[in-house]
């Protein structure tokens, strides 16, 4: 195997899956054990703001819990752009992460982590798709990122309970909005 001294692997599990606005050299499905992705991050300047944050996903730290996700390998330039795209809230990690495929690496996960400001933490599915179908921001509606990460995690088989429940509430919310008018 070539050892790519000079690039660095990013383990992508939110918009990162989806909205590919950075240069990669080589994108792989991977996993990382022992988290769970969790709508639990406000987001005050994509998909919510600071009066109304939206609600977009980060890892929680969980024993036995798998988060499938699409790994990208790319020059370390390219965190200049990522870091000012994930930065309200987000810090860099360093984690292992093993594709698919096979073999497992060493590389940068961007985690919001509790202590953060703009963290909202646990709440009911029913709750957190309440929040997301009322919140938009400069990047657009929430829904659409919940939507568009439910999509991009299905084409990857890798769908996991949480979002297919926020999913599931939030196409309820639409129907029973549909009903009513
Ligand atoms: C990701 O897709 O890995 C990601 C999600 C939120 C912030 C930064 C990165």
């Amino acid at each position: 195997m070539t050892a790519h001294t000079d690039t660095v692997w990013l383990f992508g599990y939110g918009s990162l899956i989806y909205k590919v606005d950075f240069p990669w050299l080589e994108r792989r499905p991977a996993w990382l054990q022992g988290w769970a992705r969790r709508f639990w991050q406000g987001s005050h300047d994509h998909r919510g703001t600071p009066e109304a944050p939206g609600r977009v996903v980060t890892l929680i730290a969980s024993a036995g819990a798998r988060c499938r996700g699409m790994a990208y390998r790319i020059s370390p330039d390219v965190f200049a752009h990522l870091d000012h795209r994930e930065k309200n809230g987000y810090a860099r990690r360093s984690l292992e992460f093993c594709f698919d495929d096979g073999g497992c690496v060493q590389g940068v996960v961007y985690v919001a982590d509790p202590a953060n400001e703009a963290f909202l933490g646990e709440a009911p599915e029913a709750d957190i798709a309440r929040q997301v179908a009322v919140s938009h921001g400069p990047s657009g509606a929430n829904r659409d990122y919940v939507l568009g990460l439910a999509q991009a995690l299905r084409e990857l088989g890798g769908l996991d309970a949480h979002v297919a429940a926020i999913e599931s509430h939030l196409l309820g919310l639409d129907a029973a909005h549909a009903v009513a008018k």
